[in-house]
């Protein structure tokens, strides 16, 4: 097994009377790439704090490679940090910057000037060692950082937003750097973002949290497919919320009622407490809606099938998204939202124009009201 697998079980963390975290229950393998991914408050740089030893956790067990971490300090743990503000040392220039770690440990001189070179080469800042800290651009220290803790070799590197106030372009670069450095050197990456995107073009496994709860642990085509909530569903990218029925359940589907359509969907994708009767929440990615001109009046109208539902709808709405197309469509159930290729021939729509909309049975997550 690759080192750097962190387990943490039962874990809570109140500040006073505030429950910050509940009952977080992860296991996190060694080399991988997980991301915390949660809007702002829920509790993501708590729990990095609660892995490095910056804090100890009113109940429950955080262990290391095996290890219990209950009583152990953070400069004793096999963990590196990097921070959104990195904390660099301005009157040091770049290379004392990265050699400060392994100067305290007791490094050999020579062996502190090998290791730094292949850190910084790592990063892409070879021939920057002796600029200062003031010197370089806002991605340029980010790099520092990034070296800074890379070169103790920690098994595990928690990463708290580092990238979030670099503008976008070279937020990209960075992603894609820092993925790239992560499968080289397999160290376990713990990464803490609130950009959806920015967590699934980098993640193995993201874990989605909310109020101080895990709310789901998926890989990233798992989080967005298969989402455990309309928390999750909502926050990981765009997402068609419909009303609709649970109208019967048999031992492997349910059928659903939704618009004026019926479909019957395998019981893997109806969650929460389904039963026959109960409303529910209908949802499903906006690349999952097929659009059509409308045939004309009374034909195409809403159809009972089991491999789709459809809607006459109505263009409300068309924005260009670069190579794509976003359309917002009315319905009588209420509104839909389609996304397409911008040179793909059904893109050829005018505000107003009546369409008919399918979308496939597969696409529909249902989440059964409580
Ligand atoms: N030392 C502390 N004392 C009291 N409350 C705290 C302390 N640290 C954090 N909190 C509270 O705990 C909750 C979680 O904070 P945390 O910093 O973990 O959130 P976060 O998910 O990292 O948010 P953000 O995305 O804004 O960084 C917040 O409500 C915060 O105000
Ligand atoms: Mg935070």
């Amino acid at each position: 097994m690759k080192r750097g697998a962190i387990e943490i079980a039962g874990v809570g963390k109140e500040f006073g009377t505030a429950t910050v975290l509940n009952d977080v229950d992860l296991a996190i393998a060694g080399g991988s790439f997980v991301t915390l991914l949660g809007p702002s408050g829920c509790g993501k740089t708590t729990l990095l704090r609660l892995i490095a030893g910056f804090l100890e956790p009113s109940r429950g067990a955080i262990a290391i490679d095996g290890a219990a971490m209950q009583g152990v300090p953070p400069r004793q743990r096999p963990i590196g940090m990097v921070f959104q503000n990195l904390a660099l040392f301005p009157h040091l220039d770049v290379f004392d910057n990265v050699a400060y770690g392994l100067k305290v440990r007791g490094a050999p001189a020579g062996d502190i000037a090998g290791r730094v070179a292949r850190f910084l080469g790592l990063v892409g800042l070879a021939g920057f060692e002796r600029r200062r800290i003031g010197q370089l651009s806002g991605g340029q220290k980010q790099r520092v950082a990034l070296a800074r803790s890379l070169v103790l070799e920690p098994a595990i590197l928690l990463l708290d937003e580092p990238l979030s106030a670099l503008d976008l372009q070279l937020r990209r670069q960075l992603q894609v750097e820092l993925k790239s450095i992560q499968r080289q050197l397999a160290t376990t990456f713990v990464f803490v973002t609130h950009d959806q995107e920015e967590a699934t073009l980098l993640s193995d496994i993201i874990v989605v949290m909310d109020g101080g709860r895990v709310q789901q642990v998926g890989t990233p085509g798992e989080i967005y497919s298969r989402p455990a909530s309309p928390f999750v569903a909502r926050f990981v990218g765009d997402i068609n919320m419909l009303p609709g029925r649970i109208v019967s359940i048999d031992a492997a589907s349910a059928e659903i009622e939704i618009g004026g359509s019926r479909l019957r969907l395998p019981l893997a994708a109806v969650l929460g407490n389904a039963r026959a009767g109960a409303r529910c929440d209908i949802a499903c990615r906006p690349e999952a809606v097929t659009v059509q001109p409308s045939s004309g009046a009374g034909a195409g109208s809403d159809t009972d099938t089991n491999t789709g539902a459809s809607f006459e709808a109505r263009v409300a709405a068309l924005h260009r998204l670069g190579p794509m197309l976003k359309i917002s469509f009315d319905t009588v159930h209420g509104p839909l939202t389609g996304l397409m290729m911008a040179n793909a021939p059904a893109a050829g729509l005018a505000e107003n124009q009546p369409v008919q909309l399918s979308i496939a049975a597969r696409s529909f997550t249902v989440f059964a009201q409580a």
